[in-house]
């Protein structure tokens, strides 16, 4: 296959308030990515997708944008974007922007018209309903950060809708000007020569016209939030939202299809598997990659990742390239969740799974969730509904970058706290180690960019045990097997007759397994990647 670059790139989320600061407010900035960008093709990533950088209040830290086409002086300029977007191309490194259509700040603009009369030419531009008989809200749909979806306007006497915040007024995507104004951001950044976009809440883009109740959820439990007292079943993923992503990638294809140059488009959406696939596209193309996030809470044994995965390969549609995703900044760290030994297992399950991985800075550290002071808390999320561990400070915490003072990152108090452990857990430290996680995945990452079978080679699960799970990863030739011990105690894993003179490429462990007697005998915690020799008698 002609591979095309956003198949066998590796793909690091920047949280940027969290990355580097250099201006001296405790916050990360655009200069600061440019700084660490030897960091970046140091480590072996191909893009890097950036969070919202625009002018915003930060009700929801840039998740509520007032000005799409400009960049927070918190941040930088745009002319210190263009300068990045330049220096990051000069070394081969794709940037994608979040792109967040599905609402807009209550200060945007576009909003303030709105609100400003039932008659303005943008009323229609947002979701305004009248209140329930009783004078409530229009209907039961709660913001996915607890409390009602509805906002009361008492200068219109309307409610309006919001899936986040009430500072996050949602758009009205079924109105045909929003579309326009939206798509010409799009292309504003594209003839900047961004390389593509991570699409915020794609799938809760449209929502049922008549605005029906959302069904109660019988599963609810009040640790789950709010959020989860009803299902979103008409508030989200309405078939109408296929022709918006349709357009969107239309659009995104217009800057050149095909070619080296292609603009990706990647979805968050939290769907299971069979809704997901949709964003693909089926008439007409959708986004490149819809987030695939079931590794993040999977049930950390064989079989079920076996099965997830097995699933997953068999729901793609034909040319449907997959994706995988271990962490991100609105979920638990991978190191919090696995433990520091089963995250160099997870990190090698990321890097060498068939398919598109996106890294989350700082989890190359085996960086944990921080535990935030009451006194620190940042995030909304935490704020409405605490206690319940939905909070995302925790996660958003600063780069640890080397052992100076606040671990190199600002040169003053940054704006949530460190990792307790940084100056041991630190990029100039763990550089010099050599059985570091970060060590780890640097040799991952040069091994995926050596190796065609792990880039772009078929899959196929050879062994599942309790604790065991192995595939291999085959292309013309060359054809790897990957072992990943998923537990604490040493396995002897039999293999194929195939692959019985195989080498050891790659271990995770200080005290890599043995390979003897057509078997590896992998130590507890251990995952491997191995070569097989490929003798033409032995092929099946
Ligand atoms: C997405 C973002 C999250 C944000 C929400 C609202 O889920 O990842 O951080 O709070 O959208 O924009």
């Amino acid at each position: 296959m002609t591979a095309l670059w956003w198949q066998t790139a590796v793909i690091y989320q920047i949280y940027l308030r969290s990355f580097q600061d250099t201006n001296g407010d405790g916050i990360g900035d655009l200069k600061g990515i440019e700084r660490r960008l030897d960091y970046l093709t140091s480590l072996g990533v191909d893009a890097i997708w950036i969070s919202p950088f625009y002018p915003s209040p930060m009700a929801d830290f840039g998740y509520d944008i007032a000005d799409y086409r400009r960049v927070a002086s918190l941040f930088g300029t745009l002319a210190d974007f263009e300068e990045l977007l330049v220096l990051a191309h000069a070394r081969d490194l794709k940037v994608l922007l979040d792109f967040v259509p599905n609402h807009t700040s209550d200060r945007h603009p576009w909003f303030a018209e709105s609100r400003r009369s039932r008659g303005n030419p943008k009323r229609d531009w947002y979701i305004w309903r009248n209140p329930a008989p009783d004078g409530g809200p229009p209907n039961n749909w709660i913001s996915d950060f607890g409390g009602s979806a509805w906002a009361w306007d008492e200068v219109t006497g309307q409610y309006y809708y919001h899936a986040f915040l009430k500072e996050q007024a949602d758009l009205n995507w079924r109105n045909p000007d929003v579309q326009k104004a939206m798509y010409e951001v799009m292309r504003f950044w594209l003839d900047r020569g961004v390389d593509g976009f991570r699409i915020d809440v794609l799938w809760h883009m449209v929502k049922a016209a008549d605005f029906p109740d959302n069904p109660p959820n019988p599963d609810h439990q009040l640790p789950m939030g709010e959020m989860h007292r009803v299902r979103q079943l008409h508030s989200t993923d309405q078939p109408e939202v296929h022709a918006i992503a349709a357009d969107m990638r239309a659009i995104a294809d217009s800057y050149g299809a095909g070619g080296q140059s292609e603009r990706v488009l990647i979805g968050e959406i939290y769907l299971p598997v069979d809704r997901l696939m949709h964003y693909y596209g089926r008439d007409r193309a959708e986004v490149h990659l819809p987030f695939n996030f079931q590794l993040i809470d999977a049930p950390w044994n064989a079989r079920s990742l076996a099965k997830l995965i097995a699933d997953y390969e068999a729901a793609l549609p034909p040319d449907g390239w997959p994706n995988w995703v271990m962490g991100n900044h609105d979920r638990p760290r991978l190191a919090g969740k696995r433990g520091q030994s089963q995250a160099r297992v997870a990190a090698m399950m990321l890097l060498t799974l068939r398919g598109t991985p996106t890294l989350y800075y700082g989890d190359e550290l085996g960086l944990s969730d921080v535990v935030i002071p009451a006194a620190q808390v940042q995030d909304p999320r935490e704020r409405r509904e605490p206690g319940l561990a939905l909070g995302r400070d925790p996660v958003r915490t600063p780069m640890p970058w080397d052992g100076s003072e606040n671990a190199g990152f600002t040169a003053t108090r940054p704006w949530l706290p460190l990792n307790a452990d940084w100056p041991t857990r630190n990029v100039a430290r763990m550089t010099e180690e050599s059985q570091s996680i970060l060590t780890l995945y640097r040799r991952l990452l040069a091994l995926r960019r050596d190796c065609l079978a792990l880039s772009i080679g078929d899959f196929v699960l050879l062994n599942v045990e309790d604790e065991i799970l192995a595939y291999e990863r085959r292309y013309d030739a060359e054809r790897l097997i990957v072992a990943l011990n998923l537990g604490g105690q040493p396995h002897r894993l039999q293999l194929p007759d195939w692959a019985r003179d195989s080498r050891l490429l790659l271990s995770t462990a200080q005290d890599p397994a043995p390979v003897e007697g057509g078997a590896v005998l992998l130590r507890s915690n251990e995952a491997v990647v191995l070569k097989a020799w490929w003798h033409k008698t032995e092929k099946g």
